[in-house]
């Protein structure tokens, strides 16, 4: 059976009766049917029409070697022939996360060395909260729980994520999160900063929220603080550059763990392999997932520090906690064969001194000028625009996030795969971008503006 037997009005309606979405409201789905996307290849997404769409978001921040790797491919095949499961439980283990795990370690900030496998941004991030409070249990410090986040982080779905995240309409579906986390303020300077407030200056008061929660707190109550390098989700919220070392800073002087959320930034977005290394931060723990493998299977790893590692294999007894898809053999050799091609074709370096900064710099010149465009802002290949209603005075058009969908709906017809987040247009493309590439974009990013500026006059 294949999906080619079936019209995209057939696949639009058995979608419709049988098939729930992330983050949907089915009611408005099922009024106009899903997109369907049958086919991709290098930086090009097609859909059942057979438009040919360039992927401004790498998938959902992952397909960092492009699509249609045909090498990806065969080492799956070749492994599901081998050995396609066995689980890392009962003092087993398998070959491919063994040798994963050590090529990590080889990339991981010096400082850390263990790894931890699941499935998901989410389930990593699951698993470091359970890491950082059994640290402290294991410490002695049981009442040293509490953890620190931000509000609109967006740390994943399943329970722990949702909590640890600061997305109150997640939160207020949830129906109460795990306890004792609290959310500070992020520090996105464009609509926090005061007027007239430096970049640097909105750095350290932003970083200070932490400190100011760790002391209402008492730091012995204190675990962990987590926090995304930059806030994907919540619009690619990029930090002033002070504002990390900062936070280091507070984490050592109350002695408490700095865990990064890299799900969208591990393996070279930023222009480095983690964007630890770009914030110039050594955190305790990094949770990564989603360019791992590309997206071409699920794998997710949390990266341990070594003395977060050090107490649990030293005090001894048994963490309850793992997945049965912990270090699956197969998606640890795709990840093991993604990581080579990421490192083989120069990857890091390209998005590092060549299409990261021409990037920025195209978003700055070709898309900052325009009426609708209050501010451009990009780190590696991340960027973000914000929509305004006036240049100046940076106010939005209402109802709050319904320009910014007129923006993307018309890049897609454009043939621009973009996403909104509220006001904000993020853009996070596959690293084998060129410089064409971008250029590429930026001429259908202009031209979605101009169309929606059209439709927005009067509004
Ligand atoms: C920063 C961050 N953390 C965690 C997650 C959750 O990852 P997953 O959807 O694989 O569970 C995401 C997903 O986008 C993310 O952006």
């Amino acid at each position: 059976m294949t999906y080619q037997n079936y019209s995209l009005s057939q696949l639009q309606a058995i979608d419709a009766a049988h098939h729930l979405h992330p983050f949907t409201d089915h009611r408005e789905l099922r009024g106009v049917g899903a997109r369907m996307i049958v086919r991709a290849d290098g930086a090009f997404i097609y859909d059942s029409d057979g438009n040919e769409i360039l992927d401004g978001m790498a998938g959902l921040w992952c397909v960092a070697v492009g699509y249609g790797r045909e090498e990806l491919a065969k080492v799956a095949y070749d492994q599901m022939l081998e050995l396609p499961y066995y689980n890392s439980f009962f003092k087993c283990s398998t070959p491919t996360p063994v040798l994963l795990a050590q090529k990590l370690a080889e990339i991981a900030p010096k400082s850390i060395n263990q790894v931890f496998f699941g499935s998901s941004g989410s389930e990593s991030n699951d698993t470091a909260l359970r890491l950082v409070r059994h640290y402290w249990t294991l410490e002695g410090k049981p009442q040293k729980n509490r953890i620190i986040s931000r509000h609109n982080a967006y740390h994943g779905s399943t329970v722990a994520g949702v909590s640890l995240g600061g997305m109150e309409h997640m939160h207020g579906q949830l129906g109460g999160p795990v306890p004792n986390i609290v959310h500070v303020m992020p520090p996105y300077a464009f609509e926090l900063a005061e007027p007239g407030e430096s970049d640097d200056a909105f750095g350290l008061r932003a970083a200070r929220s932490i400190e100011d929660a760790i002391i209402e707190a008492g730091p012995d109550n204190v675990a962990a603080f987590i926090g995304e390098p930059v806030m994907g989700a919540g619009g690619v919220k990029i930090a002033p550059g002070n504002y990390w070392p900062e936070v280091q800073r507070i984490c050592r002087k109350y002695d408490v763990l700095l865990m990064l959320d890299e799900v969208i930034t591990g393996y070279g977005r930023t222009g480095n392999w983690f964007a630890a290394e770009t914030c110039g931060v050594e955190p305790d723990m990094i949770t990564t997932a989603k360019a791992l493998t590309s997206g071409y299977l699920p794998l997710s790893a949390l990266l341990v520090g070594d003395r977060v590692a050090s107490t649990l294999v030293e005090k001894g007894g048994e963490f309850h906690h793992g997945y049965t898809y912990s270090g699956h053999p197969v998606a640890c050799a795709v990840g093991l064969r993604n990581l080579e091609i990421i490192e083989r074709e120069g990857l890091v370096e390209r998005v590092r001194n060549d299409t990261g900064p021409y990037f920025e710099q195209q978003l700055a010149e070709r898309i900052s000028g325009h009426p609708l465009v209050g501010e451009t802002r990009a780190l590696g290949l991340m960027g973000a625009i914000e929509i305004v209603r006036d240049k100046t005075t940076r106010e939005r058009y209402l109802p709050a996030g319904s320009a910014a969908v007129v923006v993307r709906d018309h890049a897609i017809a454009n043939g621009l795969m973009m996403r909104a987040t509220g006001d904000t247009m993020i853009l996070s493309p596959p690293l084998i971008w060129t410089r064409d590439t971008i250029d590429l974009a930026c001429g259908k990013i202009v031209k979605a503006l101009d169309l929606a500026l059209a439709d927005l006059r009067g509004k």
